[in-house]
């Protein structure tokens, strides 16, 4: 059983930090704008309300009434003959692949930190040539930043969950919110911003097919952090009388303004610009960058801002991603939280370096299995096979193998019978068929 305890604030925000991520600021703007923008938003709002806000309930749910790690959450929850369901805890090891790779991410937004505050590139070209240069053949300067964000990430993790995971999201939460709102300020005063909120609120339902939808489906339930035991550690800490559902609302709409406010200045920047929505992964390492530099030493700014939120966003996803495997060790077998850091980070140390060369030219050959190279194996195996089969199997244990009874008691209080009745229709039919949907069209359609 653990002790710690978040204040309510602290929670929110908390959870906020793990949800909020470089899914919101980097992912969600360049997913808009290859899906068509307004008619992905709105598919979107959707998939992020039946499905990822009701697994969220479901997993703050679960955390909240076994306040313990996720293996002992499954365990203690199941029913007298079902001890199987620990293995369920298995998606507390899907944040060790997601973190190898996440940290490599952060470590290149550290550096464009960096690049922002000298020499901004002149033109796309550019942009483009030093972006994947840096990827696949400045191996020492890539290592060097990964190590930074690395040892940033565990150091806060080391302080435990009141002194390091609270205190830094009640400190970056903020200031990654208001960063954000400076540039969207700023961004209202350009020429592309109507032509934003056009692009984004003004649905054209003739670009809408059906990958629009699962990728709608797969992205809500991967900003909202849920599937790997991360929101289920977390409301293991919670506070007794928090209200869940009123808890989980607040998260996701935080989560949802923000990602939406990114959209919006980026997509400002962009038309201003007149560059091209569609840029996909590389519209804020290469488009973006570009725009600014434009803006002369003002760009300057607004780059070191922008990359200064981003790292923010990232680093209070990172520390939530750990987190579930330092409760584990720490209740089932009794090792330190040091100890257990030293250990899993040894883990996700090995795992980010071989990831790191996997994309760099010379070491590729010896980090590719089976023709992918090792970073792509980690974030597929985790975001198209392990966070999917999370999801589908707490939408399962809440549905179907705990029984209804219990699962209304522990939220009766919390919510009133309607909304506990959609949610619980939602937990039952709509999220596990939409989140199979994803895993079928990942694993066999792409
Ligand atoms: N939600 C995070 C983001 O939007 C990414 C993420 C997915 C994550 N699963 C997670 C973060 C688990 C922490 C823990 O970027």
């Amino acid at each position: 059983m653990n002790k710690a305890r978040f204040s309510r604030l602290g929670f929110i925000l908390a959870a906020a930090g793990s949800a909020v991520g470089l899914g919101n600021i980097w992912k969600f703007p360049y997913m808009t704008g290859e899906n068509g923008g307004g008619a992905f938003v709105l598919i979107y709002l959707f998939t992020i309300t039946f499905i990822g806000l009701s697994l969220f309930i479901a997993e703050v749910l679960l955390g909240k009434a076994s306040r313990n790690d996720a293996v002992s959450t499954f365990e203690e929850l199941a029913p007298k003959n079902g001890h199987i369901w620990k293995y369920a805890g298995f998606m507390i090891f899907t944040g060790l692949l997601i973190f190898s790779f996440y940290t490599i991410v952060i470590g290149w937004i550290l550096k464009y930190i960096y690049v922002s505050a000298t020499s901004l590139p002149l033109n796309a070209k550019e942009a483009g040539a030093a972006f994947g240069g840096m990827v696949t053949t400045e191996t020492f300067t890539q290592f060097a930043f990964f190590n930074l964000a690395f040892f940033i990430i565990m150091f806060i993790l080391s302080k435990g969950i009141k002194q390091g995971i609270e205190k830094i999201n009640l400190i970056l939460m903020p200031l990654l919110i208001g960063i954000l709102l400076a540039l969207l300020l700023y961004a209202t005063t350009l020429n592309g911003f109507s032509q934003a909120l056009d692009f984004l609120f003004v649905p054209d339902w003739s670009k809408v097919t059906s990958t629009t939808i699962i990728k709608a489906v797969g992205h809500a339930f991967f900003t909202l952090s849920v599937g790997m035991g991360t929101i289920m550690t977390y409301a293991a800490s919670l506070n007794k009388d928090a209200n869940i559902v009123r808890a989980s609302a607040s998260v996701a709409i935080l989560d949802t303004v923000i990602a939406l406010v990114a959209g919006i200045v980026i997509f400002s920047f962009v038309f201003n610009a007149g560059a091209e929505p569609s840029a996909g992964p590389g519209l804020v390492f290469i488009s973006l960058p570009t725009i600014f530099s434009s803006f002369g030493i003002l760009g300057n700014i607004f780059s070191v801002s922008f990359f200064v939120a981003l790292a923010f966003a990232g680093i209070t996803s990172a520390v939530s991603i750990i987190e579930p495997g330092v409760l584990y060790m720490n209740t089932r077998f009794k090792i330190s939280r040091i100890k257990s850091l030293v250990i899993l980070g040894f883990i996700t140390y090995g795992m980010g370096t071989m990831a790191l060369l996997s994309n760099v030219k010379e070491y590729a050959s010896y980090v590719t299995f089976g023709g992918k190279g090792f970073f792509d194996i980690l974030d597929f195996a985790s975001s198209s096979i392990l966070m999917p089969l999370g999801g589908i199997i707490i939408a399962i244990f809440v549905g179907y193998v705990m029984q209804k009874e219990r699962v209304y008691s522990l939220l009766k209080d919390h919510t009133n019978d309607s909304i506990f009745n959609l949610w619980y229709f939602s937990i039952k039919y709509i999220t596990p068929i939409g989140v199979l949907a994803i895993m079928i069209n990942e694993l066999f359609f792409k």
